[in-house]
């Protein structure tokens, strides 16, 4: 392993990318097939064999689970040739199975990349998450306020009523009393069944997502990921890890973490610069989804670097073999 300066984000964020489409185009046939395992596991591994194509000394800390429970990419999993910088990688090969198993817009496969010891060893449990767009002065809306007093705030400072202001929302039976409180002030819910990182997301573009705002418990790699995405695109994410048992607890001690109700800061979840790519497996509003053609494949990335700030979408026309 060379050392840790040597993260060269410019020369690994094609690298990336390609991770990105290989695991998109492996579900391909698994699309609107009702197998979301199915779905998961193409899309493991093919990501799980393009990143140990990368010249990298990665370690797996956002992955698909604890290593008992993961035969690949798990949480600590090493990955890459080992020949080349120390990096620790959040990913999620296949974010939305079920909406790639239902063909339903939004799917996603989501890597990001930072420097070792970079980003948060987030357990599997859940979190709950609070997300706005970038231009705004930091804690304008907080995890502390009420879902009333953060809409107040936002539509305060953008100039507009408060029944101008949509929240993404995933829809769950635990989020019912906030969608009622949400919806009492005036504000328009867009509701999602699955896919939290795509809905965090919708906040950095809001003119051309309509999403001004995104709350609500989800998992919390994907707040990560959706964290990481952030520091690219602007925007402010925070997090609390929820801890429903002791079991949960525990995980919470293997990573390290020791105060159970911190709120993470966006840049306490990602604290050096991270480049992240996304590929469309559905057509959602980020990303066109694979598409077939006789001969060959499409795919649609987003790739972006938080160091410059670049934002780079990509179409990959790939022969079928
Ligand atoms: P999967 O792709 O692993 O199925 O996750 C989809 C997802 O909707 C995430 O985007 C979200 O964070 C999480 O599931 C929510 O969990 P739950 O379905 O348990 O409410």
């Amino acid at each position: 392993m060379t050392a840790r300066a040597d993260f060269n984000d410019r020369m690994l964020s094609l690298g990336l990318a390609r991770v990105a489409e290989q695991a998109a185009i492996a579900t391909v046939n698994l699309i609107g097939r009702g197998d979301e395992k199915a779905a998961d596991q193409a899309a493991v591994n093919a990501m799980r064999q393009q990143l140990n194509l990368l010249d990298i000394a990665g370690v797996v800390v956002i992955g698909e689970g604890e290593r008992d429970e993961a035969p690949m990419l798990y949480i600590g999993e090493e990955v890459g040739t080992g020949n080349g910088p120390g990096v620790d990688i959040a990913l999620d090969p296949l974010e939305g199975t079920t909406l790639t198993a239902k063909d339903m817009p939004n799917a996603l496969t989501v890597i990001a990349m930072g420097p070792r010891g970079s980003m948060l060893h987030a357990p599997d449990v859940y979190m709950e998450k609070l997300a706005i767009g970038p231009g705004f002065a930091n804690d304008l809306v907080t995890l502390d306020m009420t879902p009333r007093e953060r809409v107040t705030a936002l539509a305060k400072v953008k100039g507009c009523r408060a029944r101008d202001i949509t929240v993404c929302v995933l829809e769950r039976p635990r989020h019912e009393d906030m969608i009622a409180e949400i919806r009492s002030t005036g504000a328009s819910i867009r509701l999602i069944t699955d896919g939290d990182v795509a809905g965090v997301m919708h906040c950095a573009e809001p003119n051309q997502t309509g999403i001004d705002m995104y709350m609500g418990t989800g998992g919390a790699p994907e707040g990560v990921l959706a964290a990481a995405a952030l520091k690219c695109m602007g925007g402010q994410i925070q997090g609390r890890l929820i801890f429903r048992n002791d079991d949960e607890k525990s995980r919470a001690a293997k990573a390290g973490i020791t105060d159970l109700d911190k709120i993470y800061s966006r840049d306490e979840m990602v604290t050096e610069d991270v480049i992240f790519a996304a590929t469309g497996v559905t057509t959602g509003s980020l990303l066109a989804g694979i598409k077939r053609e006789v001969g060959y494949y499409t795919t649609e990335t987003l790739l972006m670097r938080s160091k410059t700030g670049s934002v780079r979408r990509m179409t990959y026309r790939n022969p079928t073999h």
